[in-house]
Parts: C-alpha cells; sequence; structure tokens
C-alpha cells in the first residue's frame, strides 16, 4: 500500500557526438575528455525534436510499462531547463497536448539538475492529496541548443534527453502518507547563483527611447549555459555525500544499507569521490555518462528507466536518488522500489 512508481520510460535522440568530433572543431581530445568527465559520446536532438517531443516519448514508454491511460493522469510535473518556449507556454502544457492527458493539470519545474526529484516530490503531494489519481512526472533537456559551442569547458559535458516515471497511490481515499518529509530532501544555496547560468532573461532593462521614454525593441537576447566548473564540481561532491547519508540517517538506515544509487549524471570523477567519501563501492552507483553525458533534469529518470528495463532494480532494493545543479539546489529521495 502507498504511493509507488507504476512504470518507467526515457527517451535519447539517435544523432550521437563523439568526443572526437567535438576534437575536429575544437581544442579539445577525447583522452582529455574522458578522462576529466567519464564522457566519451552525448545524443543530440535533432532538427523537429524539442524538449516536448523527447518528454512526450518517455512520458509514453513510461504510460505503457504503467498500463495507465492518458485520461487517467490528474496532474504533469514537468522538470527542465531548457523549455521549447522561454518560459511560456509550458513544455507540460505542451505535452498534455501531445499525449492527450485531457484530464491533467500541467506546469514546469526548474530547479535545474535537481529538477526531476523537486518534480517528484510535487508529484508525490499531489497523489498523496488525490489517491484516486495519477501523476505523470517528466525530466527533460535540450541542453545542446544553449550551450556555447566555442567553450571547451562546458560545450562538451551536456547532452539531449528525456526520462519519465508514472505515479500512483493505492492507500485508501484520505490516509496521506506519513513518509513524504523523512524520505525526501530539497534545498538550496542561492550564494552559488553565479556558478551555473542561462543568460538571457529579465535581468537587464531595455534600453528607453530618450524622445519618448517607452523602451525600444528589445534586441534578441542570447540565452547560453556558462559555467564555474570547479566551483560545481566541489559542491556536488560535498553535498551528494551528505544528502545521502543525511536521508539514510533519518530513516535509522545507512549507506552501506542501500542497493543502488542514482545520482544526477554530471562527471563520472564526482560520482566516484562521492563513493569514496561514502566508503561505497562504485558498483552501487547507477553509471551512464559515458554515452549520455549530462542530461540535467533527465539524468535520474533516464538511469531510472535504464535499470529498470535491464532487470537491475528489482522490488523491495533501497535505493536513493540524489542529484544537485544550478541555483544551487540539491535534493535526494529514499525509495523502497518502487514504493515512494
Ligand atoms: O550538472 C551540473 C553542471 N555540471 C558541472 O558543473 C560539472 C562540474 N565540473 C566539472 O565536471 C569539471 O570542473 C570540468 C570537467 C568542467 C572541468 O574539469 P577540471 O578538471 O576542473 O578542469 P579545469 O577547469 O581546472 O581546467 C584544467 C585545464 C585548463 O587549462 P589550464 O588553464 O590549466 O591551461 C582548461 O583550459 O584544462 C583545460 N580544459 C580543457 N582542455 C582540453 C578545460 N576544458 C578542456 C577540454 N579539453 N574540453
Amino acid at each position: 500500500m502507498g504511493i509507488k512508481i507504476l512504470g518507467t520510460g526515457s527517451y535519447l535522440p539517435p544523432k550521437v557526438v563523439s568526443n572526437d568530433d567535438i576534437a575536429a572543431a575544437l581544442d579539445t581530445s577525447d583522452e582529455w575528455i574522458y578522462s576529466h568527465t567519464g564522457i566519451h559520446a552525448r545524443h543530440v536532438a535533432e532538427e523537429g525534436e524539442t524538449t516536448s517531443t523527447m518528454a512526450a516519448k518517455a512520458a509514453k514508454a513510461a504510460l505503457e510499462m504503467a498500463g495507465v491511460a492518458p485520461e487517467e493522469i490528474g496532474l504533469i510535473v514537468l522538470a527542465t531547463s531548457t523549455p521549447d518556449y522561454a518560459p511560456f507556454p509550458s513544455t507540460a502544457c505542451i505535452v498534455q497536448d501531445m499525449l492527450g492527458c485531457v484530464n491533467a493539470g500541467a506546469f514546469d519545474l526548474q530547479a535545474a539538475c535537481a529538477g526531476f526529484i523537486y518534480a517528484l516530490e510535487q508529484a508525490r503531494g499531489f497523489v498523496n492529496f488525490y489517491p484516486d489519481k495519477k501523476a505523470l512526472v517528466i525530466g527533460a533537456e535540450c541542453l545542446t541548443r544553449i550551450l556555447d559551442w566555442s567553450d571547451r569547458s562546458s560545450c562538451i559535458l551536456f547532452g539531449d534527453g528525456a526520462g519519465a516515471v508514472v505515479l500512483g497511490n493505492d492507500e485508501a481515499p484520505g490516509v496521506a502518507s506519513t513518509k513524504t518529509v523523512a524520505h525526501t530532501i530539497l534545498g538550496a544555496d542561492g550564494k552559488g547563483q553565479d556558478f551555473i547560468k542561462r543568460t538571457g532573461g529579465t535581468r537587464e532593462a531595455l534600453p528607453l527611447d530618450p524622445k519618448t521614454g517607452i523602451p525600444l525593441k528589445p534586441e534578441p537576447m542570447l540565452s547560453q549555459l556558462t559555467l564555474q566548473g570547479h566551483d560545481v564540481f566541489a559542491f556536488a561532491v560535498r553535498k551528494l555525500s551528505k544528502v545521502v547519508g543525511d536521508l539514510c540517517e533519518r530513516l535509522g538506515t545507512t549507506p552501506g544499507d542501500l542497493d543502488r544509487v542514482f545520482a544526477h549524471q554530471a562527471n563520472g570523477r564526482i560520482i566516484e569521490a562521492t563513493a569514496r567519501r561514502m566508503k561505497l563501492p562504485l558498483d552501487k552507483f547507477w553509471l551512464n555518462l559515458e554515452t549520455t553525458a549530462n542530461t540535467s533534469a533527465a539524468s535520474v529518470p533516464i538511469s531510472l528507466d535504464q535499470a529498470v528495463r535491464a532487470g537491475e532494480l528489482k522490488d523491495g532494493m533501497k535505493i536513493v536518488m540524489v542529484g544537485f545543479g544550478a541555483g544551487l539546489t540539491f535534493a535526494g529521495t529514499y525509495c523502497v522500489w518502487p514504493e515512494l
């Protein structure tokens, strides 16, 4: 009984860009990129593919696995930092239309690479409150469209893709789960706001026409990702181990009791350092960034779906999903699969 992940799905665009492809255009190499990040290649959305089309494909696969019809979905929460539009209409509304989830409310949520876990928590609250309804939680990104492809220290890190889960609750109506608070940590540290940024937005005032005082027609704003990799790296290693440790402590267990950790795939060295800090064997951590790179809010649900479809995530396994990202944000959630 309780709130459960009923199905998972993911989508990676077919086009693959290898490190060698990037090295043909920039002063870098497969050797440097792989040794500093664990990444060999990334999937890249092509003409016609957008965050919403990838999200809809991942969500459709999750609905099919769950055996849930689109009309049964009461809420879609879509975590993204790369919505189809910047930022409205929400990508969640576009996906709602694509899938025919006619009974669903829909909104986007922006918590960068920790966004999926934030979104999962919103949806958990929803199905906790409305146990007769299902929720769709999606992480989807088209990051390759906001990268500065001349900046070798950031463009090598990211890829495109989407992952999704369907949540349901088989508690009797009115019986609220007591797990929500203990099982999840959502946090932020705005002092690190400069470490990862997407430029553009409304920070800059528009120049005014000196005659009329009315704003002049705005120039198209460049919306690009900027990164202070070192600072993020240090934050990530500190936070990932702290969040997992704190969750385990709250629940009266230890990291050693976990069967799997699904950590945000930003850099293999971050995950290795986290494993070392926690004295956990690296094989407890799901690793796929060799071929997917960093897909931000999509990385945790893509990993989950890959583990489920590979038969490596079995009922009763104790897992933690944990992420960090721009903001800065951090989040973790504990789950005895598939119960949240
Ligand atoms: O999901 C959240 C977003 N993700 C992140 O923020 C990632 C976190 N940070 C990282 O993964 C790492 O900091 C990076 C992979 C981004 C950088 O690795 P690093 O070991 O911290 O390298 P660095 O920035 O200290 O750069 C070392 C050297 C520099 O050269 P000099 O100044 O020492 O001569 C860079 O110019 O490596 C150079 N460099 C490169 N060389 C070849 C940086 N990028 C590259 C490259 N190819 N792609």
